[in-house]
């Protein structure tokens, strides 16, 4: 079964609510008719309600079973505005701006209703940027319990290929955390291997890249890597993962046994964390356009409740695809 159908069929196996507040967007309103008919998550949609019914019905999307929540008319709005204003009121929210936001804009009210659990996550990016979308999820939902922060990862389906599971792997951090430090270089590790194991249900392989492997090679660059690795294995020392390598001693058995004999990771990862978000957004790109692979993400982690973002050139599949992956984190 391809990775999209699994996770398909997790996300059907225990319904969730979804939020999509871009609701005004054809993509939205034909993949909320999608979801609801593969039946795999219930769905919200943030707006004026006639408006968002005339938008469904130019893009020919049936969005009847869906939850329409207008900011206008929408009973629980004070109650939401009262709390948002006592979560940021240390941080020079006013009451004022507290409403503002929660009437204007879709992504704050959004996340209100995660966070009050009228909803279990949150899928947006179609309209709004990166940083848009993210910021009232850290804000208001923050980072999962004994997690100090939020990362990224993709999933990659590379076709043809032995290496990984069966071509799978999960590529981290590739579009969140700009320069990570040893401590949060293995913050982003320990996530990712939570995530892979929670979408993929297998055991995660985890390996710590450099251009260096087991101190082949000398730099500050490498020390923060293997500075990470102990880290990492003092928090998480079930956890099968090691490093510092290079890629091909990684993922590739023979060059693993050769540059790292004995090593349990060095050749058989499933889980790449790159030390940086220039080395790991150029690696999924590369890996994308030049292997063919299918890119699935920047999926968020480290959030208490999911909030994952689209890239603005998304297809309404694309916003399903997220929509399910959001689901099944949303089980965790
Ligand atoms: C996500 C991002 C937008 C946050 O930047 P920002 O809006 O300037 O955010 P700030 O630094 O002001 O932080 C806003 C809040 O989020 C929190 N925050 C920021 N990054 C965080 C992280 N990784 N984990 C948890 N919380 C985080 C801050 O602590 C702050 O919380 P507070 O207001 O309660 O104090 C920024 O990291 C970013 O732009 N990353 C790159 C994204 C991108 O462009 N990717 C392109 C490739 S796909």
């Amino acid at each position: 079964m391809s990775f999209l159908a699994t996770v398909k069929q997790r996300a059907k196996a225990q319904i969730k609510t979804i939020v999509l507040p871009e609701s005004l967007d054809p993509r939205t309103l034909k993949a909320t008719q999608q979801v609801l008919a593969e039946g795999l998550a219930k769905v919200i949609l943030i707006g004026n309600k006639t408006a968002i019914e005339a938008a469904a019905k130019e893009s020919a999307a049936d969005i009847s079973g869906a939850t329409i929540i207008d900011p206008a008319s929408y009973n629980e709005l004070n109650t939401l505005i009262a709390k948002f204003y006592e979560l940021r009121k240390d941080k020079g929210l006013t009451e004022e701006q507290a409403g503002k936001f929660l009437n204007e804009n879709p992504l704050y009210l959004g996340c209100m209703l995660v966070k009050d659990d009228k909803a279990d996550g949150m899928v947006a990016g179609a309209v709004y940027s990166t940083p848009d979308v993210l910021r009232p999820a850290m804000q208001i939902i923050k980072t999962a319990p004994g997690v100090s922060m939020v990362s990224s990862f993709f999933v990659m389906v590379v076709p043809s290929c032995e290496y990984g599971s069966n071509g799978v792997f999960l590529f981290s951090d590739c579009g969140l955390v700009q320069n990570p430090d040893a401590a949060q270089l293995a913050t982003i590790a320990e996530s990712s291997a939570k995530s892979y194991k929670s979408l993929m249900g297998e055991e995660p392989v985890v390996a710590l890249l450099s251009h260096s492997t087991k101190c082949s090679a000398r730099h500050a660059d490498v020390d923060k890597v293997i500075e990470a690795v102990r880290i990492l294995k003092e928090r998480a020392p079930h956890l099968k993962a090691d490093g510092e390598f290079q890629l091909d001693a990684a993922i590739v058995p023979s060059i693993g046994a050769a540059k790292a004999p004995g090593n349990e990771v060095a050749g058989n990862a499933n889980v790449l964390i790159f030390p940086d978000l220039d080395s790991g957004n150029i690696a999924y790109k590369l890996v994308e356009r030049l292997a063919k692979a299918d890119a699935y993400g920047p999926v968020t982690q480290g959030i208490a409740k999911p909030v994952n973002d689209l890239s603005r050139g998304c297809t309404a599949e694309d916003l399903v695809g997220v929509v399910a992956i959001t689901a099944v984190q949303a089980q965790q």
